[in-house]
């Protein structure tokens, strides 16, 4: 069967691009990663894409005159390559509701968080002020409202007590590099399908370890 053709949009270190490449290179997996696009020359995961032999863009948003614009040489970039799903891994950029319907049920990203929880920017700090037990990432379909869209997969990683920003953002990344895979490889399996605002899943099964949610 065809593997699925999938283009990754970074801004910056990308590891949540190096999980996506090493399960891609998995035998067996049913997407292959044809383009990484950065916004900034300096993203580091820029490097994780050429070491592997992936075709690099660098789209830098300064160089378009709005929104509208970028959003348009993105989506030129991605259809000159085949593009059939476009990952957001820590793509800084708000993208235009002309994009984001231009690529309906084609667009998915990973948030920090469990979603609809601390959506936008220092969510870990948020959910620590919050006192929650449970922090976690979410990888979603992306629809206009930021950080909004159906729940493809999510896991959840416990609060431990001592945990700063940065320790709680290190064990959800950890989580975030097994979420994201699994949701790319439901999508290439042809096990997603989006119907009533909802994404739902044909028999995934859980791994043990963390607490990984696929379910619908
Ligand atoms: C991740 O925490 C992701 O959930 C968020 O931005 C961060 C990107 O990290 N959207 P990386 O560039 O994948 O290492």
């Amino acid at each position: 069967m065809a593997r699925l053709k999938v283009a990754v949009l970074i801004s910056g270190r990308g590891s949540n691009l190096e999980a996506l490449i090493a399960a891609c290179s998995t035998p067996g997996f049913p997407a292959e990663i044809a383009l990484v696009i950065a916004n900034r020359e300096d993203a580091g995961g820029l490097a994780h894409a050429a070491k592997a032999n992936i075709a690099t863009r660098v789209v830098p948003h300064k160089s378009y005159p709005s929104r509208e614009a970028f959003d348009g040489a993105l989506i030129a970039a991605l259809e000159k390559s085949g593009i059939e799903l476009v990952c957001l891994a820590g793509f800084m950029r708000l993208l235009t509701p002309g994009f984001v319907t231009h690529w309906r049920d084609r667009l998915i990203n990973i948030h920090p968080s469990l979603l609809p929880a601390f959506p936008g920017l220092d969510t870990h700090e948020r959910a620590l002020a919050a006192g929650v037990r449970f922090a976690g990432c979410t990888v979603h379909y992306v629809w206009a409202e930021m950080d909004s869209g159906p729940i493809i997969v999510q896991a959840a990683v416990p609060v431990l007590a001592g945990d700063d920003a940065d320790t709680l953002a290190a064990r959800v990344l950890i989580a975030e590099h097994r979420a994201y895979p699994l949701a790319l490889r439901l999508i290439g399996e042809g096990r997603v399908t989006v119907a009533d605002e909802r994404a739902r899943i044909d028999g995934a099964a859980a791994p043990a370890g963390i607490v990984l949610n696929p379910a619908d």
